[in-house]
């Protein structure tokens, strides 16, 4: 009989850990285990986190913002000076702002955009990189979205092209890492009403012409479950992909989404 998933001895880093799907991978890292580092930008959420977390020197929080490479580097430093090591990166952080359709898109919006979901992913895989390479074992696991395989949405070109880069971003790890022990997998999450969906989904739906709870249904109809995701449902792949039995998984983009990108 296969063992529940045991993460005793793990290191885990998550950027954008201390709410919504982050918060999830955090909490069921540590269920099996692992100690986990967090970071986010606000510090009052950071600590509010660890409050609620619970889990003693388990958990660490590390504020500062991914679309900083210094702060990215830190924090993927201080979690190697305090835990040792790190052995599972989660490039969780990611968003976008300034919703408007290509041809009114703004410059600021589109680096923005960028640094927020490809380039912290890059900054961060490398210096994580740096320290799973010799130990020859890690996982690596970047949260994409269902608008990393399709366009269905307008006002959102800057998140669906990123969101793409960061498939393929993931392929490309996967690629140079096989055969030293570290996975690269991306998991496309559906809608899930999180903190996310609650603060930019207003300006998404005004730019789109319809009411936030339009927006909201639109996810669950474009799905083949008809209804929203759950962050239970990433952080549950998640934790498999962490596990031993998860290690001839790579270079895979695997979908949450109830059946949206059939
Ligand atoms: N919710 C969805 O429907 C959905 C669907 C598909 C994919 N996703 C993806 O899932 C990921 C997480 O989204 P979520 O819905 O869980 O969001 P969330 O509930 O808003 O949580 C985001 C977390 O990331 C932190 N964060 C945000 N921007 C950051 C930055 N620049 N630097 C550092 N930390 C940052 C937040 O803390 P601070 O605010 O304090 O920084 C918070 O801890 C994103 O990549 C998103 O694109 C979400």
């Amino acid at each position: 009989m296969t063992e529940p998933v045991n993460l005793k001895g793990k290191v885990a880093a998550i950027t954008g850990g201390t709410r919504g799907i982050g918060r999830g991978i955090a909490e069921i890292l540590l269920s099996a285990g692992a100690s986990v580092a967090i970071n986010g930008r606000n510090p009052g959420k950071g600590q509010q986190a660890l409050k609620e977390i619970d889990a003693g020197d388990k958990v660490i929080f590390i504020a500062g913002d991914v679309t900083k490479q210094e702060d990215v580097e830190m924090f993927i430093g201080k979690t190697i000076e305090r835990f040792g090591k790190i052995d599972i990166l989660v490039n969780n952080a990611g968003g976008a702002k300034g919703f408007a359709p290509i041809s009114e898109l703004s410059d600021e919006a589109w680096q923005e955009t960028a640094s927020w979901i490809l380039h912290s992913a890059f900054w961060a895989t490398r210096a994580a990189l740096q320290d799973m390479g010799p130990r020859r074992w890690g996982r690596i696991i970047n949260i994409s979205s269902v608008h990393g395989t399709q366009a269905s949405k307008e006002n959102v070109p800057h998140y669906i092209t990123f969101k793409h880069a960061l498939n393929g971003f993931t392929k490309a790890v996967a690629l140079e890492n096989g055969t030293k022990g570290i996975t690269s997998n991306a998991i496309s999450p559906g809608g899930i009403e999180t903190d996310l969906m609650t603060e930019s989904g207003p300006a998404a739906a005004e730019s789109a012409g319809i009411t936030y709870e339009e927006y909201k249904e639109s996810y669950a109809q474009d799905s083949a479950i008809k209804r929203l995701n759950t962050v239970e449902e990433v952080s549950g792949l998640s934790l498999f992909l962490c596990s031993d039995m998860g290690a001839g998984i790579t270079g895979a983009i695997l979908p949450v989404d109830g059946g949206t990108v059939l």
